[in-house]
């Protein structure tokens, strides 16, 4: 019997590594992205593991276990537990040893000898650290998301992560909101190919080279629609919305083969998406055929009993299971309870079996049953001089101009004084996410400014950004008297924004706009760079400065870009990825929000300190809009100036009338006629004028960016067919509607050539 059992045990190992070697060898030549073929081999291969599993090794498997990257020591108690088959994943083992250790003993060890994944949050990079994520969304370029993700892959996989928990996908239109600074932005259509090319770039040609990553879209869903900014706050997102808004971007990243998906914190119209079967499992599974792993949020399992869906650990764990989660970050749900839960026949053991294979599918794709271990070649490539300069790039597009009243750039002739909390704050300029930047490596403005040596005299006058002191303002202002231009770099700590650091006010903290104010006085011209997690309101000094430059938190490199920026080496290439707010009141605001029955306009405004004292109530403009700020952003979606001006001209259309199987050709000409090289980003956006419900005043459907010599023309073209005017209805039809089209070709979402064409049945 006992040697009947050692056979059948040897035969299985031997399958599993025919299997494997197949498994691997089709998806070396293949995409991340596996076909049916491939497929076969791959579910016979899981099966095989699966078949070899106990109970208990299967839920080992569910369990990502969080641990601390500074921990000096392995603990006993982990390697245990690893030992007994208790962990499947873990999250922030930062030290190669360790992770060379416990990866050992899992795969010799352990019941089922199946590898862990090392997973970390590698955001925008890993030591080379890019712009935030909202900053590289103004970039509005492909190729930055992609590049920033692939170094940052190659930089993570050295030291044994194959799993990062990025993109963030989560549509952000209200900038209270901390994590702001990690969304795209707000508009699905950037968000979707930012998403994309972000996914690429961290999954590699193949998900199992050494130097891929897994990634892990996240948080599904609708995170950023938290009430009031307020992080892990209630979502209300009706079905249309939820498809034409906050699912686009998720789509796109399944599209590319995104290998993980995690849940989100927040509940959506009262159901908790980590316990949420119609999202899981209708949505994600069954319409959109996610065949990856979906990983719950830190303890989102167990934080169910807090929202008030579950009454203990172990209910939360019957729901997230019975909702299709497949593995638990760091709460133990699963792990207490699971087994009961199949033995009380709460949950199918095959829903078990289904969330093993989703985790092994993704250990075989990336390689780790043929090569568990870390890849020793692929050591330490960290802040490369291509890494470096791929950062400097990054945060060159990702820069955007806001003002500028004829000062920027200026010329090396130029006497500067730079000033302010974040002209030398190296930490800082890396913004959140950044777990493993060294600040050591950031090259700050004081920095950039040294090595390029550039005419100044550095004051840093505030010693951080919530410093309130103005003891130093005086001699500031004496300091500056020899120089013909500050350049004042303000913002926000790193701290200030990022997972629950929202801000209910998002000015510039402490003394700042005070500083400002006074050196205004100085009559010295100032050039406003402002360095943050999100947009800062700037309504009460922009009158104050001459330029506005934001660099969002920049990464590593931001103060080099900031000196070739502001010195006219490069010009700002960003644009903005959300609507820039007057004032935090005025949140949440986003460039593609429906007309209203009464639409605000300036006819009819009436704007609060021109109301006669005792009018009557009914003389005023009756729509929508605020008394004292109106009813537009401060600076609208899409927009950012360059160091030369554009011109579009003869929007031509190639017909009235197309069909739902034409294409609709969309031509604009777009002319430099400023006096220098430039790059404009074209963006093209339609109106659905009429709809069965109602639609968007814009929305975005391509962009294009172009070079332009001085003087020199373009022509852009941009097709359209019903496809990309597909939307969700009341009735969940996906379908474009036969009726009118508005669309624009312009530099925002605000301006820009208009026309019509009409989609007919
Ligand atoms: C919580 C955050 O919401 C999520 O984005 C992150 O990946 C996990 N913690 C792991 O650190």
């Amino acid at each position: 019997m006992m040697i009947l059992e050692n056979l059948k045990y040897l035969n299985t190992i031997l399958m599993r590594y025919y299997l494997i070697i197949i498994a691997s060898a089709l998806m070396s030549c293949s995409q991340s992205k596996v076909s049916t073929k491939e497929s076969n081999v791959e579910e016979k291969f899981i099966d095989s593991v699966l078949a070899t599993m106990s109970i208990d090794d299967k839920i080992g498997q569910t369990n990502l276990r969080g641990t601390s990257s500074r921990a000096k020591t392995l603990s006993d108690e982990l390697k245990e537990d690893v030992r007994q088959g208790k962990v499947g994943a873990l999250l922030n083992v930062m030290k190669v040893e360790f992770v060379d250790e416990l990866q050992k003993i899992a795969v010799e060890e352990s019941p089922s000898k199946v590898p862990l994944i090392f997973g970390r949050d590698v955001i925008h990079g890993f030591k080379t650290i890019f712009p935030i994520p909202i900053g590289l969304a103004a970039s509005w370029d492909t190729d930055v998301a992609k590049s920033s993700s692939r170094i940052a892959a190659i930089e993570a996989s050295s030291v044994g992560i194959r799993w990062t928990f990025a993109p963030m996908l989560d549509i952000a239109r209200d900038s209270r909101w901390g994590r702001i600074a990690e969304s795209p932005g707000e508009d699905p259509y950037l968000a979707s190919i930012l998403g994309k090319a972000y996914i690429e770039g961290f999954q590699g040609d193949s998900l199992n080279n050494p130097t891929s990553i897994a990634a892990c879209a996240k948080h599904y869903i609708g995170y950023g629609a938290v009430i009031g900014g307020r992080d892990y706050n209630t979502t209300i997102i009706p079905e249309p919305l939820l498809r034409n808004v906050y699912l686009p971007p998720f789509q796109s990243a399944l599209d590319a083969g995104v290998a993980t998906v995690m849940t989100s914190f927040n509940e959506i119209n009262g159901i908790p998406a980590t316990g949420n079967e119609f999202l899981l499992k209708q949505v994600l599974r069954d319409e959109l055929k996610f065949d990856g792993l979906v990983v719950s949020d830190w303890d989102s399992v167990v934080e169910m009993i807090a929202h008030g869906y579950a009454k203990d650990e172990k209910q939360a764990g019957e729901q997230a299971a019975n909702a299709g989660m497949d593995m638990e970050m760091t709460s133990r749900a699963y792990e207490h309870h699971l087994k009961d839960l199949i033995k009380e026949g709460k949950v199918a053991e095959h829903q078990l079996d289904e969330f093993v294979k989703n985790i092994l599918r993704i250990k075989l794709r990336l390689g780790l049953f043929e090569t568990p271990y870390r890849d020793k070649n692929n050591e330490a490539n960290f802040y490369k001089e291509t890494h470096l300069a791929a950062a400097k790039e990054a945060a060159i597009k990702s820069s955007v101009l806001l003002k500028n009243s004829d000062i920027l750039p200026l010329s090396s002739a130029t006497k500067v004084a730079l000033i302010g909390p974040l002209a030398d704050a190296p930490l800082d300029q890396m913004g959140t996410w950044t777990f493993d930047g060294e600040k050591e490596h950031s090259i700050t403005p004081l920095k950039a400014f040294k090595a390029a040596n550039i005419n100044f005299k550095y004051i840093r006058a505030l010693t951080h950004s919530r410093d309130k002191s103005k003891k130093q303002f005086q001699k500031v202002i004496n300091d500056v008297k020899g120089s013909d231009v500050i350049v004042f770099v303000a913002g926000e700590e790193a701290i200030l924004s990022g997972e629950a650091h929202s801000r209910a006010t998002i000015d510039l903290p402490g003394a700042q706009e005070d500083l400002i104010k006074v050196l205004s006085k100085t009559g010295k011209p100032i050039v406003l760079v402002i360095m943050a997690g999100r947009p800062i309101t700037i309504t009460k000094i922009i009158d104050d400065v001459d330029a506005v430059l934001m660099s969002w938190h920049p990464g590593t490199m931001g103060g080099a870009a900031l000196q070739e920026i502001i010195y006219g080496l490069r010009e700002p290439e960003g644009r903005l990825p959300l609507s820039w707010p007057k004032e935090a009141g005025q949140l949440p605001y986003f460039y593609n929000h429906k007309s209203t029955g009464r639409p605000a306009n300036k006819k009819d405004y009436v704007a609060m300190y021109d109301i006669p004292v005792g009018a009557w109530q009914s003389s005023l403009g009756n729509d929508s809009h605020y008394l004292d700020i109106g009813y537009t952003p401060h600076f609208p979606f899409g927009f950012g100036l360059g160091y030369t001006d554009f011109e579009y001209d003869n929007l031509q259309i190639s017909k009235d009338t197309i069909g739902f199987n034409e294409i609709l050709n969309v031509k604009v000409s777009v002319t430099n006629v400023g006096e220098r090289t430039g790059k404009e980003i074209v963006q093209f956006y339609t109106q659905d004028v009429v709809g069965s419900i109602t639609r968007p005043v814009r929305e975005l459907k391509g962009f294009q960016h172009v070079n332009l010599n001085v003087g020199e023309t373009k022509e852009v073209t941009f097709k359209v067919s019903a496809e990309q005017l597909k939307f969700t209805n009341h009735k969940k039809i996906h379908a474009a509607e036969a009726g009118d089209f508005n669309i624009w070709v312009g530099p925002d979402a605000e301006s820009g050539l208009k026309d019509t064409f009409y989609l007919k049945k």
